[in-house]
């Protein structure tokens, strides 16, 4: 059977993972939350007492690192050697970290693969920074969603606020930004826009509204 592959890019902030979540339940498809698995390799470096801005310290665990991605109603639960940490991935010390560990080529490149052969089994919605540019380059519909600083800021920090994280508004701002910088300056399959990806600026858009405008995309391939 041939399977479906939807690509979400964008910078912190911009609604990709709501959005894909969403888009997936409607199609009854799978959701692939990339950052999840940067996060998890994130969590571990620091679990180690390791330096994330440090490569070759983060490149020595690798070998020994595994990454695992299990689905329960199609949602995605990610396993950190065995154990179940996806309660553990939305600090805001890991979401630094994961932004510090994912400009080195050798994690990607291990993270990759793993994505990739899900994208293989699995129809999917994959939300990351690379996917339309560089991990599925011929996925069946491509979007790069973003929204001004001060909007991915503030949905953020209500995001942290809900979850029970104490930082400030500026705080998160200073943050996504430098975030930003990471993903957009690395090397390495750098965040932007596929030029086949649709764009949509989320700015002052419900997440309704999103989320419908994605799915008209959809109407010809699901
Ligand atoms: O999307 P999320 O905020 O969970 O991602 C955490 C970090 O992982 C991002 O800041 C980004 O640096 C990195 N990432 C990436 N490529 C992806 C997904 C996430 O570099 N495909």
């Amino acid at each position: 059977m041939k399977t479906i592959t939807i690509a979400i890019d964008g910078p912190a902030g911009a609604g990709k993972s709501t959005i894909a979540k969403i888009v997936a339940q409607r199609l009854d498809i799978h959701y692939l939350d990339t950052g999840a698995m940067y996060r998890a390799v994130a969590l571990k470096v620091l679990q180690e007492g390791l330096d994330p801005s440090n490569h070759e310290q983060v490149i020595s665990i690798l070998p020994s690192t595994h990454i695992g991605v299990t689905y329960q109603h199609k949602l995605q639960r990610v396993y950190l050697d065995g154990e179940d940490v996806t309660h553990l991935l939305r600090q805001p010390e890991v979401a630094k970290a994961a932004s510090e560990i994912a400009v080195i080529p050798e994690v990607r490149i291990k993270l990759v693969e793993l994505q990739r052969s899900i994208a293989q089994n699995y129809s999917v919605v994959v939300d990351g920074r690379d996917i339309g540019t560089f991990v599925l380059p011929n996925a069946d519909k491509k979007f790069y969603l973003t929204a001004t600083l001060e909007e991915r800021a503030k949905r953020r920090w209500l995001e942290m606020r809900e979850k029970g994280y104490n930082q400030s508004l500026e705080d998160v701002k200073k943050d996504l930004e430098a975030r930003d910088r990471n993903d957009m300056n690395r090397a390495f399959a750098p965040l932007r826009k596929a030029e086949d990806a649709i764009l949509i600026d989320t700015t002052g858009k419900s997440i309704e509204q999103v989320a419908d405008e994605v799915c008209r995309y959809l109407t010809d391939i699901s």
